[in-house]
């Protein structure tokens, strides 16, 4: 695996003793050379980082679902450079994706659309949509603005477990199973993006994330469902995002406190999250927080839910499933 930080992503030249100068790589030529060749490579986004190969390349997919250990029924999103690709991956774009595209586009928003007869089964899992995202990281937007194509990816942490918001997460989940690791800093929003399913009249939105549901519908002036169908069955998992400890969950800091001294008084190790006075703090570091609990090899983290408004509609979800029966 090679770690390429982001840092050196302009190229530079540096002069040999000879005199001949070399040009030195940048990360991102680096990662671009890996996905060229049908290589998996971790890209950073604003909400967590991905396990990208590309989109059009089936050894390049199946590679993604081993390595992830992902069952080949939850379909992929595929990652764009610009909202004006739509049309080469959609085979008709309904209007409410169009609309949610162009205001929430580079950002946490994921469409699904109808697929273009091209979109790859391995991709979509057999089904006839494919969700797409523009990411908002400037190391990404340059791989696939230089790319050309589109890439298949998703989180890039281990099926079924915490998602990565930072380098070191990923190394840690995949080690050598990815070939290049693209530094780009911790992510910023810190849960994922939020899909909206478009291909549905209303449109509905299967998984809250970094948009809040309140904007999405504002954007489609309240034209918007809970979701419901086939849809919304496609690897939306009961049990998801979770640490090895327990995570139990609390409506209230003091029934947090309470929980949390029962469970000391049974002798076991426990630990609250609670920062539902900033839900973006809460968001962004959820899950190094559930994985610092797994570090220090606590029992019980106790977590206080943040209201279901703006990004508590997400946060409120990842807990949930974190804290579900496995
Ligand atoms: O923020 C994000 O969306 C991150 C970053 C890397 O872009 N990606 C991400 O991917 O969260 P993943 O694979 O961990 O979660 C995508 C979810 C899965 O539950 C998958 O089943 C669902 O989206 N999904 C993707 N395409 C779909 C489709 N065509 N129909 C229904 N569900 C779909
Ligand atoms: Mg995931």
């Amino acid at each position: 695996m090679v770690t390429t930080a982001g840092a050196a992503r302009e190229p530079v030249s540096a002069a040999t003793p000879t005199g001949v100068v070399t040009p030195i790589e940048s990360a991102v030529d680096v990662a671009l050379d890996a996905l060229s060749r049908g290589g998996l490579v971790a890209i950073p986004t604003e909400t967590v980082y991905g396990l990208a190969g590309d989109a059009a390349n089936e050894r390049a997919v199946a590679r993604i679902f081993a390595a992830k250990g992902r069952p080949a029924d939850h379909p992929l999103i595929v990652h764009i450079a610009a909202a004006t690709e739509l049309e080469r991956w959609a085979a008709s774009v309904p209007p409410a994706a169009a609309r949610l595209a162009a205001t929430c586009w580079p950002g946490p928003l994921t469409v699904l659309v109808p697929k273009a007869a091209h979109v790859l089964d391995a991709v979509t899992g057999g089904r006839d949509t494919v969700g797409l995202r523009v990411p908002a990281h400037p190391l990404t937007l340059e791989l696939l603005t230089r790319f050309g194509g589109a890439v298949a990816a998703p989180s890039a942490n281990r099926f079924g477990r915490v998602s990565p918001t930072s380098a070191e997460h990923v190394r840690h989940d995949l080690g050598d199973l990815v070939d290049v690791v693209l530094d780009g800093g911790p992510c910023p929003v810190g849960v994922e993006s939020t899909i909206v399913d478009c291909t549905t009249d209303p449109p509905q939105v299967l998984r809250p994330g970094g948009i809040a549901d309140e904007e999405i519908a504002a954007l489609l002036d309240g034209d918007l469902a809970e979701a419901s169908g086939p849809s919304r069955a496609a690897g939306m998992l009961g049990s998801h995002y979770a640490p090895e400890c327990r995570v139990e969950l609390a409506e209230s800091a003091a029934q947090a406190d309470a929980l949390a001294r029962a469970r000391t008084a049974e002798g076991l190790r426990v630990d609250v999250i609670d920062a539902t006075s900033d839900l973006a703090a809460y968001a962004r570091w959820l899950y190094a927080w559930l994985r610092a609990a797994d570090d220090r090899h606590l029992d019980v983290i106790v977590a206080v839910l943040p209201p279901p408004a703006g990004l508590g509609h997400a946060i409120r979800d990842r807990l949930i499933k974190a804290a579900a029966t496995r």
